[in-house]
């Protein structure tokens, strides 16, 4: 049986590279691709055979889709593309300037438009899926996000007119909505303080992991989910559902 080929961007680390990992261990193979060459290289030495390393920036147009034709040369076909390179700038709306919105827009939202673009082709031969990357803070509004969490709820709909218009060819369109993971990204925007109240406000009471967020991933790219298309799903310990989500409130 033909093996199938998934892209997986921001693979280098986090996420990625825990969805690179699951695929691989459900048989397929990884084109996994970063802008960091250097945490690639590690990355592959983690990923072992199965996996080959493509150093692009998702938001270069000619840079995204010059990485689908060498995917393409290495592996013949595209059966999912997950859109999972992402990049985490918090700030009050008055101090982000032009520069840091379009730096979050770039990678965050130009970067899964652009990749998933140049990707058709092959998708359309393989009636394949596209997984895009949002966040809770896309589904939900919050204080400094202004940027990343625009970026993410454009991601969502962008992921509705995916589905809206390439379910015609087979393709097959979803997005997955982390809530907290401790990755590099949230780290870095996340104090002691965020960990605690993130404790507090989600009914599992605490933050996901990375293998967590790619079981989702994986199985909406798979077989298993023929069916589902236009899906936002939310990975994120009940944190979307709660509403008025007081601490206060709990018995
Ligand atoms: N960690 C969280 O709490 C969390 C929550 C919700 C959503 N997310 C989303 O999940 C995705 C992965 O996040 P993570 O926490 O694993 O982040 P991470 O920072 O650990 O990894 C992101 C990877 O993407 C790569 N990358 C960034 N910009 C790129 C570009 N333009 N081209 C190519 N590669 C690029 C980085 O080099 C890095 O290796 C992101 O889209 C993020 O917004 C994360």
């Amino acid at each position: 049986m033909t093996q199938r080929v998934a892209l997986v961007t921001g693979a280098a680390r986090g996420i990625g590279l825990a969805t690179a990992q699951l695929f691989l261990e459900e048989g397929w193979l990884v084109a996994a691709l970063d802008r960091d060459a250097d945490e690639l290289t590690k990355a592959g030495q983690t990923l072992g055979q199965g996996a080959s390393l493509f150093t692009a920036d998702v938001s270069d147009p000619h840079s995204g889709a010059g990485a689908i034709a060498d995917v393409l040369a290495k592996f013949g076909r595209i059966d999912a593309l997950v859109n999972n390179a992402g990049v985490a700038d918090f700030g009050p709306i008055e101090e982000t300037d032009f520069a840091r919105w379009r730096a979050v827009m770039a990678t965050n939202l130009d970067g899964v438009f652009l990749m998933s673009q140049a990707a058709i082709p092959a998708l359309k031969e393989t009636r394949g899926a596209i997984l895009n990357i949002a966040s809770i803070s896309g589904l939900r509004a919050s204080t400094l996000r202004v940027a990343y969490g625009t970026s993410k709820a454009a991601v969502i709909q962008l992921t509705k007119q995916q589905a809206a218009e390439l379910g015609e060819y087979g393709i097959r369109a979803n997005c997955v909505c982390p809530g907290p993971v401790r990755t590099k990204l949230a780290m870095a925007v996340h104090t002691q303080d965020i960990i605690d109240a993130y404790h507090d406000a989600i009914p599992l009471n605490r933050y996901g992991t990375e293998r967590e967020i790619a079981e989702v991933i994986v199985f909406l790219c798979s077989e298993r989910a023929s069916y589902v298309t236009g899906q936002i799903v939310a990975s994120d310990g009940g944190f979307d559902s709660t509403g008025v989500g007081l601490p206060a409130l709990r018995g």
